[in-house]
């Protein structure tokens, strides 16, 4: 009988790790308001989805980003970082829903102390806006790049909660978490140049990544990594002393 409840734990346990998103392809996917992108691609972790379009004519990005947070009050986000491909400098959006409000705020992080870092980003977004929907969160933003940009690095998290300050709590350091940036291509970088919307899609690996980890039996060892990944908002854990 003891026997019987635990395989049943198990099972339980199993079946509650299975994403409701985690089936689908951003291809699949649309949006209630409306609006449409030329390019997405299926993150490698966190469940998570990037849609966007390019205007390389006047250096325009247009992007939905897409992720569960990682409870259901928790928070989303999707970050440029200019310089660097870590925490560090990171021109972040992050969306939660905030006493039953979706909110969206952005964040200059410059520095891994939360109390030097400001709101104001280095490029000029523009249509920002966030909804909630089927438990996941998503981020519409425009972002102005510098001209003759053709690739940007991305970093994007999910995490658990919001503080009653409305400052995001610290996100885990699973290796979902912390292997969540990469190089976004927006322009193809070889052959010939063709219209975005025939450009092939970005390699869809989200459904090679490792099966994520259930958070905790990771800790202890990633927490040995972090200062190796600097990972970008492992900088949140330093608001909660706030
Ligand atoms: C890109 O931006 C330029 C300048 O604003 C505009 O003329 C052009 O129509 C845009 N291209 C697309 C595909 O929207
Ligand atoms: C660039 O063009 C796009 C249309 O493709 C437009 O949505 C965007 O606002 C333009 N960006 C700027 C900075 O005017
Ligand atoms: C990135 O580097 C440029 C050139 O050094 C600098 O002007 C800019 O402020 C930096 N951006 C951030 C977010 O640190
Ligand atoms: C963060 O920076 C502020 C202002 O420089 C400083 O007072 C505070 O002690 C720092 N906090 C940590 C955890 O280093
Ligand atoms: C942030 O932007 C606002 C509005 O443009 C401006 O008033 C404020 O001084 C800026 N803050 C910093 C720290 O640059
Ligand atoms: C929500 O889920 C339904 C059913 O799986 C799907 O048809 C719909 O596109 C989803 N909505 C969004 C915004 O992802």
């Amino acid at each position: 009988m003891a026997r019987l409840c635990f395989t049943f734990v198990i099972i339980l346990a199993l079946t509650l790790m299975v994403s409701p998103t985690e089936s689908q392809t951003c291809t699949s996917q649309s949006f209630t308001n409306g609006k449409v992108f030329t390019d997405c691609t299926d993150l490698p972790y966190l469940n998570a989805y990037l849609h966007w379009t390019y205007n390389a004519t006047n250096s325009s990005l247009s992007i939905a980003y897409i992720a569960p947070p990682a409870m259901p009050d928790g928070w989303v986000a999707w970050a440029i970082n200019p310089n660097s491909t870590g925490m560090s400098g990171a021109q972040t959006l992050l969306a939660f829903k905030f006493n039953g409000v979706m909110t969206i705020k952005t964040y200059n992080i410059v520095s891994y102390n939360f109390t030097t870092s400001g709101f104001n980003l280095s490029y000029d977004v523009w249509d920002l806006s966030t909804e909630n929907s089927n438990g996941t969160i998503a981020i519409f933003a425009q972002w102005k790049l510098k001209e003759k940009t053709e690739k940007v690095n991305q970093v994007w998290q999910v995490g658990p909660s919001v503080t009653p300050q409305g400052w995001p709590m610290k996100h885990d350091f699973s290796p979902e978490n912390l292997n969540a940036y990469g190089t976004l291509q927006l322009v193809k970088a070889e052959g010939p140049v063709i219209s975005p919307a025939h450009a092939p899609q970005p390699v869809a690996s989200g459904h090679d990544a490792p099966a994520p980890t259930p958070s905790g039996s990771s800790r202890i060892k990633e927490r040995v990594n972090v200062g190796v990944f600097l990972n970008l908002f492992v900088i949140l854990a330093s608001l909660i002393a706030f």
